[in-house]
């Protein structure tokens, strides 16, 4: 270990942290570890180039920790759980991931004898509020160095800078897009994508089929719910790293999961973001389904009101807080007899449900029948529709407008 003081960068691969690690040491004095998390972002091997690039852009350790099982289960689990879907649309792909990331960060701080961990995020979104809160949740005494939203430099003057110092920055052609992808979805942003009023181009997308490329003959897959998670795909047990992956690719050959949306960041812009979300769409659809069949439906109520609650805290950061931890025991309790099976049908950009059914289920067919063997007691019905009634009865009575 040499004297000069360490911080852990949470590294992409990208153009940003690639130069933030030299910039760190020219104006900060830090030595960088470099760290990058896998959720699910790349394809296998890519990520031994982005760890050999860290260190030929200046880092003095670089690792690369395959995180994806830990993504799947500890944040995504919870989230499909939840129904989570930001203002009723967005599954969260990249606040999910932003609390783990930074949890490995905070680790690897302690292993190297980091005095502070460090992200690349710009100061308008909402990453950065993501990265440091949970920092301050899991480590309050930790420093934060956010190279790029204190440098505030362009892409042009990034690249000038980095070739004046010949650090070896990702030269791979230019994709006018932000991106941010995990085993969730992808997401992104920038270029003609800022203008709300432009559809997205085709190029924008890589984990789904255009419409009219889609196929014409639908295909039906079964998903199979334990406790309120996926376990088994078409009768096979897969976990569920393997059970999104091949979940997404399947939907994603129909055009599923594509997201088009204004959105309300926490920094108080409104945003254009174009999601693609296979899986997500599907299971998050399959599963709210299985809860119409399973949950008691005074404790759907109340579940369906605290999901869009639920879904906030995470998107703006509150992944580690006293209430998401509350709700997360009040979703775990829920889903306690939230098991079965649904049926979905694939076609043409959309993932509908097509049939359902659980040996634990809520639906008695004798009791919602019209045939003979209805075994609801209509005799009932009279006095129950009276009570029911009788306060508007009182209203109506008195006080009624009409
Ligand atoms: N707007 C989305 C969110 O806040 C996507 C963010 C993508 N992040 C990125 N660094 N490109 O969750």
């Amino acid at each position: 270990m040499t004297d000069r003081k360490r911080v852990v960068l949470a590294y992409s691969g990208g153009l940003d942290t690639s130069v933030a690690i030299r910039w760190l040491a020219e104006q900060k004095g830090y030595e960088t570890v470099a760290c990058a998390i896998d959720v699910g972002q790349a394809a296998p091997g890519e990520l031994d180039r982005v760890r050999q690039r860290a260190l030929d852009c200046g880092a003095v350790e670089s690792v690369v920790v395959d995180a994806r099982h830990e993504f799947a289960d500890e944040f995504v689990a919870p989230a499909i759980a939840a129904n989570a879907l930001y203002m009723g649309k967005y599954p969260l792909v990249s606040a999910l991931s932003r609390p783990l990331i930074t949890r490995h960060l905070v680790a690897a701080a302690r292993e190297h004898g980091a005095a502070a961990i460090a992200h690349g995020c710009t100061g308008k979104g909402n990453d950065q509020v993501r990265f440091e809160v949970t920092a301050m949740a899991l480590d309050p005494e930790l420093a934060v160095e956010a190279p790029i939203r204190e440098w505030g430099l362009s892409r042009e003057g990034a690249i000038r800078w980095a070739e004046e110092r010949a650090i070896p920055i990702p030269v791979k052609a230019d994709s006018p897009y932000s991106i941010d992808e995990n085993l969730w979805g992808r997401t992104a942003e920038c270029g003609i994508l800022e203008d709300p009023w432009a559809s997205p181009p085709e190029d924008v997308f890589e984990r789904s089929a255009a419409l009219d490329a889609a196929p014409d003959e639908p295909d039906e897959l079964v998903l199979a719910f334990r406790a309120g998670l996926p376990v088994a795909l078409d009768g096979k047990e897969l976990d569920l790293v393997a059970l999104i992956a091949e979940v997404d690719r399947r939907a994603g050959a129909h055009g599923v999961g594509r997201i088009d949306m204004v959105e309300d960041r926490l920094v108080g812009i409104k945003s254009r973001e174009i999601y693609e979300c296979p899986a997500a769409v599907t299971i998050l659809t399959a599963h709210r389904d299985l809860e119409d069949l399973c949950l008691e439906q005074e404790l759907a109520q109340d579940k369906r009101g605290l999901e869009g609650r639920y879904a906030q805290l995470i998107y703006n950061g509150l992944w580690y807080t006293p209430l998401k931890r509350a709700l997360d025991a009040f979703v775990a309790e829920s889903q306690r007899y939230v098991s079965g099976e649904v049926r979905m049908r694939l076609y043409k950009g959309q993932a509908s449900v097509a049939g359902r059914r659980s040996d634990i289920g809520l639906y008695d067919h004798d009791l919602a029948t019209y045939d003979a063997q209805d075994r609801f007691d209509h005799t009932q019905a009279e006095g129950f529709v009276k009570l029911w009634g009788l306060p508007t009865k009182v209203w109506a009575r008195r006080q009624g407008a009409l």
